[in-house]
């Protein structure tokens, strides 16, 4: 197959291709710091803590679970959220944190989630988990990538798991024994051979969400806080997740702008 990417954009997606994901520092901080920023602003304002300073932001995302009460979590959870993307400059700093490896490795005519998701797990909660799942096989379309940012540092059972291709395609070969199963059954079967991603507050991951995935109780001191939204390229097909109801084009090109509008001249 020819390839005319340059040496960087092929040593990324091998890295990519090989590792079903990646790590990287973001190439904007002001846009992280942003997005940061909008969370703590309506965690106080719903929860009515006094605001912290910059330095302790840290310490309020990571200790939230003894400030508030379980079972407030979901209502919580979900009035952020709301805020989140009633916000109009969320959605385009999400992006902005990662727009050089979405260019690299999805491509710049991007399409991307409406709504962005916020999961926060408090430690030893059960439940707000993510079952062993891939997320094709409820209906995506395989040509979407999720770019997921953590608001903490994500470590151990605080954070999520992914299994590599190589380990995925010998589950593929014998799905049969995996599938009939419960997920949790399933996770059993593969647990051994997961990756649990170590990433930093600062760093943003990119993966490939047609590989299984998941969370399990978060057995650490800390919660977790992290966002999670798709990309695609704006003209490769959909899946259950449409454009203009799921997705809504966010860097369409000129020529393609043109294109859609072009009409042939009528010749009667
Ligand atoms: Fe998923």
């Amino acid at each position: 197959m020819i390839d005319f990417k340059d040496k960087q954009e092929l040593s990324i997606s091998e890295e990519f291709k090989k590792n079903g994901y990646l790590i990287f520092k973001s190439n904007n901080v002001e846009s992280l710091e942003y997005l940061r920023q909008v969370i703590i602003d309506n965690i106080c304002k719903i929860c009515h803590l006094k605001k912290p300073r910059r330095n302790d932001y840290n310490e309020l995302l990571n200790n939230f679970h003894k400030k508030i009460k379980l079972k407030d979590l979901n209502n919580i959870r979900l009035k952020i959220i709301n805020a989140l993307n009633k916000d109009k400059e969320y959605r385009k700093n999400y992006f902005l944190t990662s727009k050089k490896i979405l260019y690299e490795l999805v491509g710049n005519e991007l399409s991307m989630q409406n709504r962005i998701n916020l999961s926060i797990q408090l430690p030893k909660d059960k439940s707000s988990l993510l079952p062993l799942h891939s997320d094709i096989w409820s209906g995506d379309s395989p040509f979407e990538v999720v770019i997921w940012i953590p608001l903490v540092d994500c470590y151990n059972t605080k954070t999520m798991y992914l299994l590599p291709p190589k380990n995925y395609k010998k589950v593929e070969k014998n799905f049969k024994k995996y599938s009939g199963n419960s997920s949790e059954d399933f996770f059993k079967k593969i647990k051994k051979n997961v990756k649990w991603i170590k990433i930093n507050f600062g760093e943003v991951l990119i993966f490939n969400q047609s590989l299984p995935h998941g969370n399990i109780v978060n057995n650490e001191k800390e919660t977790r806080w992290s966002m999670n939204c798709r990309f695609k390229s704006v003209f490769s097909p959909y899946g259950d997740k449409k454009i203009g109801e799921f997705f809504e084009p966010i860097t369409l090109r000129v020529a393609s702008e043109l294109a859609i509008k072009y009409k042939l001249p009528k010749i009667k």
